[in-house]
């Protein structure tokens, strides 16, 4: 496939494979139907990761990232770098990570009853090979900050607000339950900076219809990418996934669907359940915050940091359980300004195992009156435009 124009592979994982669905099209199935079309059926070497849908597919490859530092080229033939199709090309590192993940199932069976208790990060930390000698210089030099995203830390249910006080909180600091009823619907516009838009500062829409409807649309040079969770189900239409229209499901599906029930924070409480506070203290930035954990309505777990002194939600962290472990993402939220008497962050950094984005609103419509068409299941997105510069 020739699509004309060059990238430069930056340290993304997902910037070399910007803009090709090629496998889809050509194996022709350009309107994937069936909500669980299975990673097997849309790719075409897949040996081991078999029976799960290609969103989840793909979060496995964003952890193998992750666990080893590398980016999909590493792994996969340089030529995949601009063609979904030369992804089915193995490689020895490739074949190595097939191995590797039978010889982790076969570690948790023999040993953790199955349990996923050990991942590729348990023993990779990152790296491509893992550390056989333990470090002199770690041993004995300052230990490094507590990582506040971390899932293993555990609630101590030590003194502190509950997890009721610090959302009643929240709620006061946003407006007051008044306020937040009132604000039934959004329409807004900012910009996107992302991997998948090579930094390059691109328009932003979003909407939102209370309780629980959102749609995110990207406009990037080489084609929409549009974020839907109609309520009820969800999927992203985009130039730059290996399918034209990735149906969300698992913890894909609670994400999108945080992110929309989190657009009106009115009935937080019930559209998460399982509260726990206790965490311990922790700063972002300087400022302490106060964590509160729960789980989604799918069962993945999802964490909120609330600055102490405002109110604030500044910080989500949300937990993806894939196949081979577990996906953190992380999404800061600041510059809250008030849209008709409801604090909203204007500015948000979502970080993932596949690539970071930043996105500025500008302007904000509160109660803008939204056709129903926008929360609709999106048509899959058409071949990438070329870019000429
Ligand atoms: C540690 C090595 C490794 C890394 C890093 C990696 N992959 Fe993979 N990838 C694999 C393995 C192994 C398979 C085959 C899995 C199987 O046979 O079940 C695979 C298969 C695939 C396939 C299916 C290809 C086909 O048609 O059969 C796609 C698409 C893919 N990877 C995309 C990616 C993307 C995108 C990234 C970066 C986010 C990535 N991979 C990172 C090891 C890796
Ligand atoms: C129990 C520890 C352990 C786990 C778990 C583990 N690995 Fe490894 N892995 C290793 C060791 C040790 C090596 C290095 C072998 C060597 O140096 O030849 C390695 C090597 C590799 C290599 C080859 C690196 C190279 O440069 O040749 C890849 C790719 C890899 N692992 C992928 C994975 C993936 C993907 C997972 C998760 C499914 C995983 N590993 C889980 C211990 C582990």
């Amino acid at each position: 496939m020739n699509t004309g124009w060059k990238r430069t592979v930056l340290c993304a994982t997902y910037a070399a494979l910007v803009c090709l669905w090629g496998v889809a099209w050509a194996s022709g199935q350009a309107e994937p139907e069936q909500k669980s079309e299975t990673a097997e059926t849309v790719f075409k070497n897949v040996q081991v990761l078999k029976g799960i849908p290609v969103d989840q597919f793909m979060g496995t490859m964003g952890f193998f990232a992750a666990s080893l530092g590398l980016n999909c080229t590493d792994c996969h033939a340089a030529e995949s770098s601009g063609n979904w199709q030369k992804f089915a090309l193995d490689t020895p590192l490739k074949q190595t990570a097939r191995k590797m993940i039978l010889m982790t199932n076969a570690i948790n069976k023999a040993n953790f009853g199955g349990m996923r208790m050990v991942t590729c990060y348990s023993c990779h930390r990152g790296n491509q090979r893992p550390e056989i000698t333990p470090s002199l210089a770690q041993q004995y030099g300052a230990p490094p900050p507590d990582d506040p995203d971390k899932v293993e830390i555990l609630a101590q249910a030590a003194a502190g607000p509950s997890a009721e006080q610090i959302l009643d909180k929240y709620i006061q600091a946003i407006g007051g339950a008044q306020q937040l009823a009132n604000l039934t619907s959004f329409a807004a516009k900012g910009t996107y900076i992302g991997y998948d838009t090579d930094q390059q500062k691109v328009p932003f829409e979003l909407y939102a219809l209370a309780p629980n409807q959102r749609t995110a649309i990207v406009h990037a040079l080489i084609g929409n990418s549009t974020t839907t969770y109609d309520g009820r189900a969800g999927w992203i239409s985009s130039t730059d996934k290996p399918v034209p229209l990735l149906a969300l499901t698992g913890g894909d599906l609670d994400g999108v669907r945080a992110d929309a029930d989190l657009s009106f924070p009115a009935r937080i409480k019930q559209d998460f359940t399982n509260w726990r506070a206790g965490f311990p203290a922790t700063t972002i930035d300087d400022r302490e915050v106060q964590i509160v954990e729960a789980d989604t309505v799918g069962g993945s777990r999802i964490k909120l940091y609330f600055d102490k002194q405002s109110g604030l939600l500044v910080r989500q962290v949300r937990y993806n359980y894939t196949l081979v472990g577990i996906n953190p993402t992380h999404i800061e939220y600041s510059d809250y300004r008030r849209v008709a008497g409801v604090m909203v962050p204007f500015h948000w950094v979502v970080t993932w195992t596949d690539g970071q984005a930043t996105i500025q609103l500008a302007d904000v419509q509160p109660n803008a009156t939204i056709n129903g068409e926008k929360f609709a299941k999106p048509s899959p997105a058409p071949p990438p435009k070329p870019i000429t510069k």
